[in-house]
């Protein structure tokens, strides 16, 4: 009775999870995928509780319990304290457990397999060979995605420097640990011996952290995607072991999910996936930056700036990760308001990467109630900048610099920008001459049409809206 309803249950859960992706695709429906995403997680959790009380006992709902009540109130002290601009850097390092995760299930389901009821239940259904797989390959992808996204997690808060690290012969190395990984397995899947277990799970653990030290500051943004999709295979990985079908479903939804977001990703950074592996891209500012004379930058003042917008008919915003930091999409908001009551035609160009997380410049304008409509894509937008008068460029670098686009030598060249130069005049918002993410000088702030406004990006727009 309890199992169909739990059945029952995981279905319905993996329905309103599908609901939530597809809700998630949208902004003006992003709130109610999410509400569905809650709703499928609360039904998943309930049945899981309900069967495990179901198996082990009130023992074991005891233990649940405790452990979820401890998860919970880290968790909600973690989502309270956490600054957006530092989400980059919590996800990947919430995806360094699903990799653990996935590990200790492996080596749980390891142990396990030798009990005796256990053994004799594989050996009736002729499943010794295909579980002992299912754990080798499990092992193998959580220990990836946990030092993957550790090595994420330590590039994205500056805590290791963003330049690849460039060992010789290094897509060699990553060839060479997977086919001894295969082979290994091979041994394993025959003998069902802790060694080729134990040595796989240490390749795979460095080749984790190799991957990802190996792929440059400007891929980041495929790395971010990239991990979430092993994630989403590693819980698959132990939904296999766990004969879990919600964990398996589930897993494939956020794999496959992470797999399609890497592949816009390696689109919006036109690279394919394979070079993004194959590392290199983007590098520190110390060996790029300074490499050209760009010649003198002009600078500007907020009260200029109001002047310039208000004999403008046509204005485009390029927010990038500066308005994260800054917290200035509020101000920026208040500004679109101003300008469009007074006529202006108010539009922002959105750059796939802008920011540091996917989506990150839709979100903060939608939490400031920028309406969606004139929010564009970087593809709906490119063509207009030659007939628009004035772009705002706040706190975007990488995202509109031009070398991308003329200079073949450029690390960042033939990254698809904003074509912001194309416009009047450009004002860039910025606290200093310092390089973007990528570590790459951008010529844009040194043309005939730019203007710097230095200082804090919510304070330069609260001047401009003041002015106005
Ligand atoms: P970036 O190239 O990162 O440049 C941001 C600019 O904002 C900096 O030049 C910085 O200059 C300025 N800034 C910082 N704080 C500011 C403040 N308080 N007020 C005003 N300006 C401020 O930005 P982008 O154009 O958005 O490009 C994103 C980069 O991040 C790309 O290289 C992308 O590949 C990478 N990345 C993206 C993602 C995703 S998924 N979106 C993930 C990881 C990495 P100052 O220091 O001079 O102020």
């Amino acid at each position: 009775m309890i199992e169909t309803f739990v059945q029952a249950a995981y279905i319905v859960a993996a329905l309103l999870f599908i609901l939530a992706l597809a809700g998630l695709s949208k902004h003006e429906t992003g709130k109610l995928g999410n509400a569905f995403g809650i709703a499928g997680m609360a039904l998943a959790i309930f049945a899981t509780i309900l069967i495990a009380t179901d198996s082990a006992g009130v023992g074991g709902l005891a233990m649940i319990i405790v452990a979820m009540a401890i998860g919970a109130s880290i968790g909600i002290w973690r989502a309270l304290k956490v600054e957006m601009t530092e989400m980059p850097q919590l996800i990947a390092m919430l995806h360094s457990f699903v990799g653990l995760a996935a590990m200790l299930v492996g080596f749980n389901s390891y142990v396990e397999a030798h009990q005796p009821a256990r053994r004799l239940e594989l050996e009736s259904l002729g499943m010794v060979g295909v579980h002992a797989g299912e754990i080798f390959v499990g092992i193998f992808i959580g220990a990836v995605t946990f030092t993957g996204s550790i090595i994420a997690y330590l590039k994205l808060s500056a805590r290791m420097k963003s330049a690849p690290l460039n060992l010789p012969r290094h897509n060699l190395i990553n060839l060479g640990a997977i086919v001894v990984s295969l082979l290994l397995m091979i041994w394993f899947v025959n003998s069902e011996h802790t060694l080729p277990l134990l040595i796989m799970t240490i390749i795979a653990l460095a080749l984790g952290a190799h991957l990802v030290a190996a792929i440059g500051g400007g891929d980041m943004p495929v790395v971010v995607s990239m991990l979430n999709s092993y994630s989403g295979w590693a819980a698959a990985a132990a939904g296999f072991m766990l004969s879990n079908d919600l964990l398996i479903v589930t897993g494939a939804l956020v794999g496959s999910s992470g797999a399609y977001l890497s592949y816009i990703m390696c689109k919006g950074m036109n690279r394919s996936f394979i070079n993004v592996i194959a590392g290199g891209f983007g590098s520190d500012g110390a060996v790029t930056g300074e490499a050209k004379d760009y010649g003198e930058h002009r600078e500007t003042t907020a009260v200029e700036v109001a002047e310039s917008l208000k004999n403008a008919k046509n204005v485009i915003i390029t927010p990038g990760y500066g308005m994260a930091v800054a917290q200035a999409q509020y101000p920026v908001a208040t500004l679109v308001q101003k300008l469009r009551e007074k006529g202006v035609n108010v539009r922002f160009g959105i750059h796939p990467v802008a920011g540091r997380l996917p989506g990150h410049m839709n979100v903060l304008l939608a939490e400031a109630k920028v309406p969606y409509d004139i929010v564009l894509e970087l593809d709906e937008i490119n063509d207009d900048f030659d007939e628009t008068d004035v772009v705002l460029v706040i706190g975007a670098n990488d995202t509109v610099n031009p070398a991308a686009a003329e200079d073949p030598s450029s690390p960042i060249a033939g990254m698809p920008v904003l074509h912001v130069w194309e416009a009047g005049e450009v004002v860039v918002f910025k606290r200093s001459m310092n390089t973007g993410y990528a570590g790459v000088q951008n010529p844009l702030f040194f043309r005939d049409n730019t203007v710097m406004l230095f200082g804090d990006a919510k304070e330069r727009v609260d001047d401009i809206v003041a002015a106005l």
